[in-house]
């Protein structure tokens, strides 16, 4: 499967994508395993050279065209391997408590340079089909963890990581808030 990674610019992401009809199709499937995979090897610091690639932890099918409410995560933590390949996704509940990554966020669809502090709910849990594990899921997660699903869940609503920074004070941390 090929594909291109579609940037801000292009107005198609900005559009809502469309739920996923379960059972998954094969189609479906080969979607989110041809972006797990590229996500994996984005890591790989000779393969993202060679191919002139940035380093990614997570890609909305979206990010490659595709208008369908569906997600991707890679990364390593220091107690192991987080992944996911997140069919519909639902925030359920969201804590009163924030945070924001002090060095801001990044995007593969996303070339420019938007400083300041994307403010996002410190503690969330998102109920999914992950078709990584074949089961329905409810993820419970903080700090960082709760960023990327987050941040990746936007992209299902046609949002960028940008449309949460306040474009008056983009450097104002919220009374709430925890830049981590
Ligand atoms: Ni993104």
């Amino acid at each position: 499967m090929k594909f291109k990674i579609v940037k801000d610019s292009n107005p198609i992401m900005k559009q809502k994508s469309l739920p996923v009809s379960l059972p998954l199709s094969a189609e479906d499937k080969e979607i989110l395993d041809t972006m797990l995979d590229y996500i994996k090897k984005s890591q790989d610091e000779d393969y993202a050279k060679k191919h002139n690639i940035r380093a990614g932890i997570g890609m909305a099918a979206i990010q490659i065209g595709i208008l369908k409410r569906m997600f991707v995560i890679y990364y390593e933590r220091e107690d192991g391997i987080v992944q996911y390949q997140l069919v519909n996704p639902k925030i359920i509940e969201y804590s009163y408590r924030k945070c924001a990554l002090k060095d801001g966020e990044g995007c593969l669809s996303v070339d420019g340079e938007h400083p300041g502090y994307a403010h996002r709910y410190y503690k969330i849990k998102m109920e999914a089909y992950d078709a990584l594990t074949n089961q329905d899921i409810i993820i419970t997660a903080r700090g960082f963890d709760a960023i990327v699903l987050q941040h990746e869940y936007d992209h299902l609503d046609g949002l960028f990581f940008y449309d949460r920074i306040d474009a008056k004070r983009p450097d104002q941390v919220l009374m709430n808030e925890e830049l981590i």
